[in-house]
């Protein structure tokens, strides 16, 4: 089914010139950007998005890294765009990621891993409707 995911080119990534490199890995993928934006998120706003990890010791180190410098938020879209997604991004720890994959190539470590993405169709609902209003999001109609 088509869906729609949520992906952050987190703040390493964005230092390191690499937004349109890792861009490009979603469209050659074959997920459309249907929304976009860059941010410099507050304190508040990453404990808000990053909540479920409120009592694991390292988010204090996700917060202040998160915080540290402009990021991009965007929605993606296309054919099971979850897993797809979560398949060119590659595990959590960049060292333990598959060659090719966007945190093998672009990431150092598992605290700055270069990108984001929704481990689930509720997990992106929720975290789409924390970045994005409805009117935000295009319809590709090519
Ligand atoms: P992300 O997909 O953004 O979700 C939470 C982030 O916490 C994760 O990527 C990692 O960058 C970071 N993190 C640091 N340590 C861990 C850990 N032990 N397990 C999971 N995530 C971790």
């Amino acid at each position: 089914a088509i869906e729609r995911t949520f992906s952050i080119v987190k703040p390493d990534a964005v230092g390191n010139n690499k937004i349109g490199a890792i861009y490009s890995r979603f469209e050659d993928a074959g997920l459309k950007i249907v929304a976009s934006k860059m941010l410099h998120l507050t304190k508040e706003q990453a404990e808000g998005f990053y909540a479920e990890h409120s009592e694991r010791p390292f988010f204090g180190a996700l917060v202040g890294f998160m915080t540290s410098g402009p990021i991009m938020v965007q929605v993606l879209e296309g054919e099971n765009a979850v897993l797809a997604h979560r398949d060119i991004l590659g595990a959590t720890n960049p060292a333990e990621a598959d060659a090719g994959t966007i945190r093998a190539d672009f990431a150092t470590s598992i605290d700055e891993n270069a990108a984001h993405g929704s481990d689930s169709l509720e997990s992106a609902a929720r975290e789409i409707a924390y970045f994005f209003s409805t009117e935000e999001l295009c319809a590709r109609t090519r």
